[in-house]
């Protein structure tokens, strides 16, 4: 499928572009492979990964949804909650990923993640019902970072839920769906203020836009301009962003 894509666009040839296709399919997952990739080196770098596996955890977060691009629309955008049938074609996108990558050497570092990221260290998971330390370590980190983005974001089908009250839930399920040594290493950098530059982000120094209507929907980048347009991709609403007095940023809506 990667071959079909770049030549369909010949610019799709990097890691990065791959998996930005899949916020493309669902605009309330902005910024949601950079927040993954970015909680996955910080608490790769505090439970001792060595710097060539924080290397590879920066690309395993980008790419771990990639098999998203097999899910259909009104499935990964549906409002209300999925038919079993639904749901079951959900649960195939970390296979889909696996096979999606697993031609090309330079991906081979990322496969377990992309294939095991839904894995439950109580072996409810899924694809394949591993338990505990059958899970690579590195899945079981994405477990719990991916866990923690899906939960602090807005979705298609129910609001965000605040970072206080997800911890909550990280703590409620170590040793049920999450590894309990990661799940507290995640808890206590939490706790620390650490994972403050990447809750609500889409980039270093960039806050997920909030559209009044939608919510924190707009992914923003850091090279902006200030008279340029952006638009909501819910609601096709048009803002411009405005300095505001303590140097961050506003979208204010632009009249007609
Ligand atoms: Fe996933």
């Amino acid at each position: 499928m990667f071959e079909l894509l770049t030549q369909v666009n010949p610019s799709l040839n990097s890691k990065f572009d791959m998996a930005r296709l899949i916020e493309a399919k669902d605009p309330y997952t902005a910024g949601h492979t950079w927040r993954v990739a970015n909680y996955g080196q910080v608490l790769g770098a505090a439970l001792g990964f060595q710097p060539e596996q924080i290397e590879m955890l920066l690309w395993a977060g980008t790419l771990h949804d990639i098999g998203k691009i097999n899910v259909p629309d009104e499935i990964l955008c549906k409002p209300g909650r999925l038919t079993d049938e639904e749901f079951a074609v959900l649960k195939r996108h970390p296979q889909d990923g696996f096979d999606l990558l697993s031609g090309t050497p330079e991906f081979n570092g990322v496969l377990n993640v992309v294939l095991l990221h839904h894995e439950a260290y109580d072996g409810r998971g899924y694809p394949l019902g591993l338990v505990s330390e059958e899970i690579p370590r590195e899945a079981r980190l994405f477990a719990v970072v991916d866990a923690f983005d899906a939960m602090t974001s807005n979705r298609c089908y129910r609001p965000a839920m605040h970072a206080d009250n997800a911890i909550y839930e990280i703590w409620r399920n170590r040793g049920r769906q999450f590894d309990p040594e990661i799940a507290d290493t995640f808890i206590q950098l939490y706790r620390d203020g650490l994972l403050e530059h990447v809750i609500g982000h889409s980039d270093f120094g960039v806050k997920v836009g909030a559209c009044p209507q939608c919510g924190p929907v707009i992914e923003l980048s850091n090279n902006h301009h200030l008279d340029q347009q952006i638009v909501c991709p819910i609601c096709n609403t048009s803002y411009q962003l405005q300095p505001t007095t303590n140097g961050e940023w506003q979208l204010s809506s632009l009249a007609g």
